[in-house]
């Protein structure tokens, strides 16, 4: 190993108080060093010393200057909308058969909160067939491609923690179908955590430091450091349509949703839902200083959650899905400067080993880790739209283990999503019948009509 390399290591460390780093050298061998030396390398000491854009836990004052979104646009759904809709949908069709549109994941995340230690894409949730997450979006995706007789790349984010077995998953799966050179996975960076009492940066070993995903937000300089921006530029798509990882009833690529972005000249494009209460854990859509911007829910006191406005309206009331469609021009001019999104920090508990030495073995330390939002890009665009989706046929994520937003509700809204469809179709299924319809068979309950009148499937494929 080259001393020069090691001393200015050193000198970069002692600068930043972070010496204990190299505290445990003489044990590790030197690719070991190497290896910590590169984590080293990529740490932006500026967060560490509180970079001026740093958020606070409860920004009070964000919170306390907001206004209900004024810009909100209700879905096309009325009779009278029915122009709206169809033009909307027709230009959505026009955009995804000229291949100008890519698919965007965020699946960074496990599924730790489910109690499931793997990529949360791999978490079974079929009703009737314990189709993973990932299976039900790649088979949106292949049913669009299908559909409109174009390719629709697809992009996946994972994380040091995912990337792996993600890819893995994807090969034991024969990337359910999709020709494997129009899937793209490519890797969220790292940021490490610091003790929140001293700072210090904490140690997952003598020779790692605790590191985590940068967030959703680190997706900017990810799509531009891997190449993919370029690749995009490259295969002319001009829009991206964004979801994440864990709400199975998103409608991938929903050519109404394109429309409307498209057609309003959107920059950035939200679906937005009515929470059911202030409790509830989405991030909220609102407006500060004529801009719209979304607070996170855990930016948010209790009291904050739940205000009103002068004309007795709820302010924070418009959750955010976090289904998005992006101008691909927008996302290059976010890489111009590769600050603009600004780091939110939240107090976790980090087990680590004590590098001062005082204590042997593995603890618990209270920490501060710092991530990136996405929807942080919102008060950037000069053009924005937000669109009020339908909460039951939209979002239905998978998020606890029981209760809300867990694995029995998101099926249950999936089985009752297969029965509405059965029933426009005029088929008459009992309640409380599991029903599962893959994305292959039918797309929308129109899809399903025309499949059970040609005779190609017959209710009972339908039902478990
Ligand atoms: C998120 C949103 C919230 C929204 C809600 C809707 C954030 C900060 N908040 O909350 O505004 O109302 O979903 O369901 O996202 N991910 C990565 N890399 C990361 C972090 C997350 O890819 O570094 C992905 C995860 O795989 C997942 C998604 O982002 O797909 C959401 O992350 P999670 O931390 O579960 O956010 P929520 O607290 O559920």
């Amino acid at each position: 190993m080259n001393d020069s390399t090691l001393q200015k290591t050193e000198a970069l460390l002692a600068q930043h108080h972070q010496q204990h780093l190299l505290r445990f050298r003489g044990q590790l061998s030197d690719s070991q060093i190497q290896l910590l030396l590169a984590q080293i390398r990529k740490i932006d000491f500026s967060l560490l010393a509180g970079a001026p854009k740093l958020t606070t836990t409860h920004n009070v004052s964000r919170a306390d200057c907001a206004a209900a979104p004024s810009s909100v646009i209700a879905w096309p759904n009325s009779a009278t909308d029915h122009q709206i809709r169809r033009n909307a949908g027709k230009t959505g069709c026009q955009l995804l058969s000229d291949a100008k549109i890519a698919v965007i994941t965020v699946a960074g995340g496990q599924g730790s909160r489910l109690g499931f230690e793997h990529p949360k894409g791999m978490y079974p949730i079929g009703p009737k067939s314990d189709r993973t997450l990932f299976q039900i979006y790649a088979e949106q995706i292949l049913a669009r491609r299908r559909k409109h007789n174009a390719l629709i790349p697809w992009y996946l984010m994972t994380s040091a923690a995912t990337h792996d077995e993600t890819i893995a998953f994807f090969e034991r799966h024969k990337f359910f179908s999709l020709d494997r050179d129009t899937v793209f996975f490519f890797q969220q960076a790292s940021l490490p955590a610091i003790d929140a009492e001293t700072g210090a940066i904490l140690m997952d070993s003598p020779g790692s430091l605790c590191l985590s995903p940068d967030g959703h937000g680190g997706m900017v300089t990810a799509l531009q450091s891997s190449g993919c921006l370029e690749a995009l530029k490259n295969q002319g798509v001009e829009h991206l349509f964004y979801h994440q990882v864990d709400n199975p009833t998103a409608i991938v690529c929903d050519p109404i949703l394109l429309g409307l972005h498209a057609t309003r000249q959107s920059q950035l494009t939200t679906l937005v839902v009515r929470k059911t209460g202030p409790e509830e854990r989405m991030g909220v859509l609102v407006d500060i200083d004529g801009r719209t911007e979304i607070i996170e829910y855990t930016e948010l006191t209790g009291e904050q959650a739940a205000a009103i406005d002068d004309n007795d309206q709820w302010i924070f009331w418009a959750g955010n899905t976090a289904i998005h469609v992006f101008r691909r021009d927008f996302l290059e001019f976010l890489t111009e400067d590769d600050t603009c999104l600004p780091l939110h920090r939240a107090r976790k508990k980090v087990n680590c080993i004590d590098a001062t030495g005082a204590i042997s073995g593995r603890q618990e330390r209270d920490a501060v880790k710092f991530e990136r939002f996405i929807f942080d890009a919102l008060p950037l665009a000069q053009r924005t739209l937000i669109v009020e989706g339908d909460r039951q046929r939209e979002f239905n994520p998978v998020k606890n283990a029981d209760g809300n937003d867990s694995p029995k509700t998101a099926r249950a809204a999936l089985s009752h999503i297969g029965c509405q469809w059965l029933h426009t179709a005029e088929q008459s299924v009992a309640s409380g019948t599991v029903v599962e319809i893959s994305p292959l068979l039918a797309l929308t309950a129109e899809d399903l009509c025309e499949r059970l009148t040609l005779g190609n499937i017959t209710v009972e494929d339908l039902i478990g």
